[in-house]
């Protein structure tokens, strides 16, 4: 049986309560992080924590937990659901209020909640064996603060079922200007003759911490050039690779796009080598 936490508590999952009025529920009014680990061993541990106290000062909800309070709780859930391969999910919404109105009461305590879910085992570095993803691309119709970790997804869901609905992994989305942002639910890279590159970071993409670690462990390497800046969706047509990265698929190798394959339709090496990479040192941030 799975436990949660819900304030203060862990309590089995098909247990866990709370209020109808809670904003979170009623507005999507909350910030939630995705945590891997492995074994027991977290990926990212302290940039996922930093990420989330940036939404939660963004839209204004005061908890002022330290790193080692949240850090309790994500080894209480390992130690409690079986330390295989998990992906840690905590989620602080603003709370249950009285009423339904739009302005950000007083005095509402923050709900937190944290529960454990399977991820699949991380991937390993053979082009030959390695999952690979289809995608389609989509208008990204979004709001224009997808750097805040909201709750409220509903625009990623309705875009990540664009892609589902025609038998695709994930959605990849560009803006107006034909400029790649992200996928619903993962950030994107692409190569091209050698050269990594991936969007830069502003209101349109999520600062994916898969993201950046991946960055700092192909740069410290240094064997490989690698650019963050704009990237079109003709860049995307034309790539000779292209990844999606998030905290439950680490570095995802992208065959298919639109029904046309991605380079030679196969894992290339680029990604063998970024994956190896990051399966060495993913754990040293
Ligand atoms: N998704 N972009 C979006 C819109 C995301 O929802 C995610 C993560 C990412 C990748 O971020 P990270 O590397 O920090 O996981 C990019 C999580 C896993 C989810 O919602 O389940």
């Amino acid at each position: 049986m799975s436990i949660a936490y819900l304030n203060g508590e862990f309590v089995p999952l098909e247990e866990a309560r709370i209020s109808p009025m809670d904003r979170g529920f009623l507005f999507g009014d909350g910030i939630y992080e995705v945590i891997p680990s492995y074994s027991g061993r977290m990926v990212g541990f302290g940039p996922h924590i930093d990420r989330m106290n940036t939404g939660l000062e963004a839209i204004h909800i005061g908890l002022d937990w330290e790193e080692q309070q949240w850090r309790s709780v994500c080894e209480r859930l390992m130690e409690e659901n079986g330390s295989g391969d998990l992906g840690i999910y905590l989620h602080v919404s603003r709370g249950a209020d009285t009423t339904r109105f739009h302005a950000y009461p007083e005095g509402v305590a923050p709900t937190v909640f944290g529960f454990t879910f399977d991820i699949p085992p991380a991937p390993v570095a053979d082009r030959s064996s390695t999952k690979t993803y289809t995608v389609s691309t989509a208008l990204d119709l979004r709001w224009r603060r997808c750097n805040i970790k909201s709750t409220a997804l509903l625009g990623n869901v309705m875009h990540f079922n664009q892609g589902y609905a025609g038998g695709n992994n994930e959605t990849i989305l560009y803006n107006d200007a034909g400029e790649i942002t992200e996928a619903s639910a993962c950030n994107v890279f692409i190569v091209k003759d050698g050269h990594i590159s991936t969007p830069d970071t502003d209101h349109q993409i999520l600062p994916g911490i898969t993201r950046l670690l991946l960055l700092q462990i192909l740069r410290a390497d240094g064997s490989i050039p690698v650019e963050e800046r704009v990237v079109t969706l003709d860049e995307l047509q034309q790539a000779d690779e292209v990844w999606i990265t998030s905290s439950t698929k680490e570095v995802a190798p992208v065959v298919l796009i639109d029904g046309t394959p991605v380079g030679s339709g196969q894992p290339g090496e680029i990604w063998e080598r970024a994956q190896a990479l990051f399966s060495e040192f993913k754990y040293d941030y």
